[in-house]
């Protein structure tokens, strides 16, 4: 599991009481959905959280701490079923393990960070359905200052069929990105419409936008979807209850 507050590095505690670097951020993940999540983390700068990934039982919270700089990408896997030793497949998110070593497999509901380095720096922060989606995430900037909107989803999202994948029983267990379904350039902000100014929402962006109105619906959807807070703690909450 992730790092515990007493077991910072000495250095890294005096940077932080010294003032010139930013807070280190902890992450609480809860689990509010009826069934098991394993939340998978994916880090671009920094070291691993949470081993690359864990089990969160209906109800269960676990916390880690994101030091200072620290950025990457946290989403959850379902119907996972896992060994002893952590070898094993999940219907949606998998990355291969227990223990995520790289990115995951799409379609999948993404929460991003980047932790403040500095202590003039903001907290960066997004819930994104550019990739699909598969759990509902909420995020909650918690303790900071300035903006500190929540990130994500108010509810469940109801998956056109074209977009839906479904197990072998035929329930519906994520729903894709029109990108993926589609591969049209519309959709993926691609070629003539590679600009804010030429990509705009689709219908399949307007129904994402409706379960997640502070979440990315496509990949030009910046204003209402990137939030900064300055020295939070964040919650991430799966399957959060509307509001
Ligand atoms: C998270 O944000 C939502 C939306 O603003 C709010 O209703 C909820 O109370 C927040 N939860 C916490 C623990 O701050």
């Amino acid at each position: 599991m992730g790092k515990e507050i007493s077991e910072l590095s000495p250095l890294l505690l005096l940077l932080i009481s010294s003032g010139t670097m930013g807070s280190a951020a902890i992450l609480s993940f809860v689990n509010e959905c009826s069934y098991t999540v394993w939340p998978a983390t994916f880090s671009g700068n920094g070291p691993t959280l949470g081993d690359g990934g864990f089990s969160l039982a209906p109800g269960q919270l676990v916390q880690l701490i994101a030091d200072p700089g620290w950025s990457g990408r946290v989403w959850a896997r379902t119907g996972c079923n896992f060994d002893s030793s952590g070898n094993g497949k999940c219907l949606t998110g998998e990355c291969g393990s227990l223990n995520c070593i790289g990115d995951g497999q799409p379609p999948f509901t993404l929460a991003q960070f980047i932790i403040a380095l500095g202590t003039t720096d903001n907290n960066f922060y997004d819930v994104s359905l550019v990739e699909g989606y598969n759990v509902g995430i909420r995020i909650n900037a918690t303790g900071g200052t300035s903006d500190c909107q929540y990130a994500g989803c108010i509810a469940n999202l109801n998956c056109p069929p074209e977009l839906q994948v479904v197990d072998v029983s035929g329930s519906v267990v994520a729903c894709k990105s029109a990108c993926e379904a589609f591969n049209a350039a519309q959709f993926c902000c691609a070629d003539d419409y590679s600009t804010p100014q030429t990509c705009s929402r689709t219908q399949y962006s307007e129904m994402f936008k409706k379960a997640c109105p502070n979440a990315y619906s496509y990949p030009y959807d910046d204003v209402s979807s990137r939030f900064t807070c300055s020295g939070s703690n964040f919650l991430i909450t799966f399957c959060p209850k509307g509001l």
